[in-house]
C-alpha cells in the first residue's frame, strides 16, 4: 500500500518526507486556502519534494475550462496528477487529459457507480471519501470494499483506489486488509501510525535496564 499525505502544509511535507513513508501528495482547493499561499507555488514546492505524483485540484466547473486549467497544472512539474470532480464535465476532462497522458485524480468519489465511471474515463486514480460517508452515518469503508471487488473483475482498469478522507489509523488498516493502492492521509495520522502505549513502555523498560549496566555501545 502507497502512502500518500493530504496536506498542503509544505513545511509537514519536507518533515513526513524525510521518513522515507511518503509515496506522493494530495491537495484540494480547501488544503490551498488554509495554507494561505499561492497556489502554483505550492504545487512546485512540492513537487520538487516529492517523487510520486502530488494531487493539485481544477476549480473551474465546465469543461473548457477545466481541460486549460488542467493542462497548465500538468505542466508544472512530471508528478503532477490533475485532480477533478466527479461530474459529467469533469469525467469528460478526465478523458482528455488522459488522452494527453497526463495522470488524473477523480476526486468527491461516494459510490461504486461513480467508481467505474472514473475507471472508464481514463483515471490514474479514483478517491473515494470515507470520512464523509462516516460522518453522514453510511460505511465508508464498504465503499472501498466495492470499488475493489469491482476492478478486480476487469484487467483493462488501470485505476489505482485512492482511500480519501481517512480520519484514523484503522481507517488506513481497514484499507489495507481490502488490498487498497493508496491511502492519502492527513499528517497526524500518519504519525499516529507508530505509536502504541506498549512500545512506548517496552523501550521506557529496555533503556533504564541498559542504562543500569553502565555500558554503552560505541564505546564498547
Ligand atoms: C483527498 O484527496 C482529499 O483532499 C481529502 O482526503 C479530503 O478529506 P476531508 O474529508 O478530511 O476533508
Amino acid at each position: 500500500m502507497k502512502f500518500f499525505v493530504d496536506t498542503a502544509d509544505t513545511d509537514e511535507i519536507r518533515d513526513l518526507a524525510a521518513t522515507g513513508f511518503v509515496d506522493g501528495v494530495t491537495t484540494n482547493p480547501s488544503l490551498i486556502a488554509k495554507s494561505g499561499r499561492k497556489f502554483l507555488d505550492v504545487v512546485r514546492e512540492i513537487c520538487d519534494m516529492v517523487d510520486g505524483p502530488v494531487s493539485a485540484e481544477v476549480t473551474a466547473t465546465d469543461h473548457e475550462t477545466m481541460l486549460s486549467e488542467g493542462r497548465k497544472l500538468a505542466q508544472l512539474a512530471r508528478n503532477v496528477a490533475v485532480k477533478v470532480p466527479m461530474t459529467p464535465d469533469g469525467l469528460k476532462t478526465c478523458r482528455a487529459l488522459a488522452d494527453d497522458g497526463a495522470m488524473v485524480n477523480v476526486t468527491l468519489c461516494f459510490s461504486p457507480g461513480q467508481a467505474i465511471l472514473a475507471a472508464k474515463a481514463g483515471a490514474s486514480f479514483v478517491s473515494p471519501f470515507i470520512g464523509r460517508l462516516d460522518d453522514i452515518s453510511r460505511d465508508g469503508m464498504q465503499l472501498i470494499a466495492d470499488i475493489i471487488a469491482i476492478y478486480r473483475q476487469y484487467d483493462r482498469f488501470g485505476t489505482e483506489v485512492l482511500v480519501a478522507s481517512i480520519r484514523h489509523p484503522m481507517h488506513v488498516v481497514e484499507a489495507a486488509k481490502l488490498g487498497a493502492h493508496i491511502a492519502t492521509m492527513p499528517p497526524n495520522v500518519l504519525r499516529q501510525l507508530y505509536k502504541h502505549p506498549l512500545t512506548d513502555a517496552g523501550l521506557a523498560a529496555f533503556l533504564a535496564d541498559w542504562e543500569k549496566t553502565g555500558q554503552s555501545i560505541l564505546d564498547s
